[in-house]
C-alpha cells in the first residue's frame, strides 16, 4: 500500500560535521559545537512552520563517551547552557521536551535539570526528543529485556517498550556532513523511514535545508514492503 501522506510527522537527525566545520576555519572544535546549538536553536524557532510533530536530535551517543574528557566536558555544558538558556522559549513555544537514551547515567545536575526541563514542558504541542547517551542497540536489549519481563516478545511488544514508544513512527532520517551510516541511531525505528544524506556540515545546516530534506520526502512514494 503506497503511502500519499506527504507530510512527515518524525524527523530525525544526525548532525554530524561540528568538528570539520571548525577544522576548515581553524578554530577550535568546541567552536564548532558551539555553532551546533546555534543550528538546534534555529530550528527549534521554526519548528511550528514544518509542520512536523516531533524533531528528534542524536546530541551525544553512548560510545561519544571515548572522546577527548575535555571534549565531553564541553558537549555536557553546551547542554546545560543551551536548556537553561531555551527553556522559556521552549514554554512559550508549546515545545515539550523528550529525552531518550540512558540519560539517568548523566551527571547529577544535568539529570536535574533535564527532570525540571520535562515537567516545565510537559504541555507542549510539538515535541523535541533529544537523544543523549543513547545507543540504540542498548535500548533495543532494554526493551527487550522489558517485553521479556512480561512474557511475549514480539516486534509490537518491544516497540512498546522502546524510548520512544510514544512518539510517531519515525517517517524520515537526516545525516549531515556526507557521511552514509546510521551509528547507532534509532536502528529500530527507522525500519520503513526515508533516508537522506546531506553534505552540509551541521553547523551550516539551516531551516532551508530542512524544508528541501521534507521536499524530497513528499516526493518519494513509501511502500512499507508492499507495492
Ligand atoms: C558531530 O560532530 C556532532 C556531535 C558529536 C554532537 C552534536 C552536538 C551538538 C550539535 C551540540 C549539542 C546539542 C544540543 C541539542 C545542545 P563531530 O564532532 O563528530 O564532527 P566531525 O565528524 O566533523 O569531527
Amino acid at each position: 500500500m503506497a503511502d500519499t501522506s506527504a507530510q512527515a510527522r518524525h524527523v530525525a537527525i544526525i548532525m554530524d560535521g561540528n568538528g570539520r566545520w571548525a577544522k576548515r576555519r581553524h578554530l577550535p572544535r568546541a567552536l564548532g559545537h558551539q555553532r551546533g546549538v546555534e543550528a538546534v536553536r534555529t530550528l527549534v524557532r521554526g519548528l511550528a512552520e514544518t509542520g512536523i510533530e516531533c524533531l528528534t536530535l542524536y546530541a551525544f551517543s553512548s560510545e561519544n563517551w571515548k572522546r577527548p574528557g575535555e571534549e565531553v566536558d564541553d558537549l555536557m555544558n553546551l547542554m546545560r547552557k543551551f536548556v537553561k538558556s531555551d527553556l522559556p522559549e521552549f514554554i512559550a513555544n508549546d515545545v515539550k521536551l523528550k529525552i531518550i537514551g540512558d540519560w539517568q547515567g548523566l551527571a547529577h545536575d544535568i539529570v536535574e535539570m533535564l527532570e525540571d526541563a520535562l515537567a516545565k514542558t510537559s504541555g507542549g504541542t510539538r515535541t523535541l526528543a533529544v537523544a543523549l547517551n543513547y545507543g540504540s542497540q542498548q535500548e533495543i536489549a532494554r526493551a527487550a529485556a522489558k517485553a521479556a519481563g512480561g512474557g511475549e516478545i514480539t516486534p509490537e511488544t518491544i516497540a512498546a517498550h522502546l524510548d520512544t514508544a510514544d512518539l510517531p513512527p519515525l517517517d524520515l532520517l537526516i545525516r549531515t556532513s556526507g557521511e552514509v551510516r546510521l551509528s547507532n541511531f534509532l536502528l529500530w525505528q527507522a525500519a520503513y523511514a526515508e533516508m537522506i544524506f546531506v553534505d552540509t556540515l551541521w553547523p551550516d545546516f539551516t531551516p532551508e535545508h530542512l524544508q528541501e530534506a521534507l521536499d524530497e520526502f513528499a516526493r518519494r512514494e513509501r511502500r512499507y514492503g508492499g507495492r
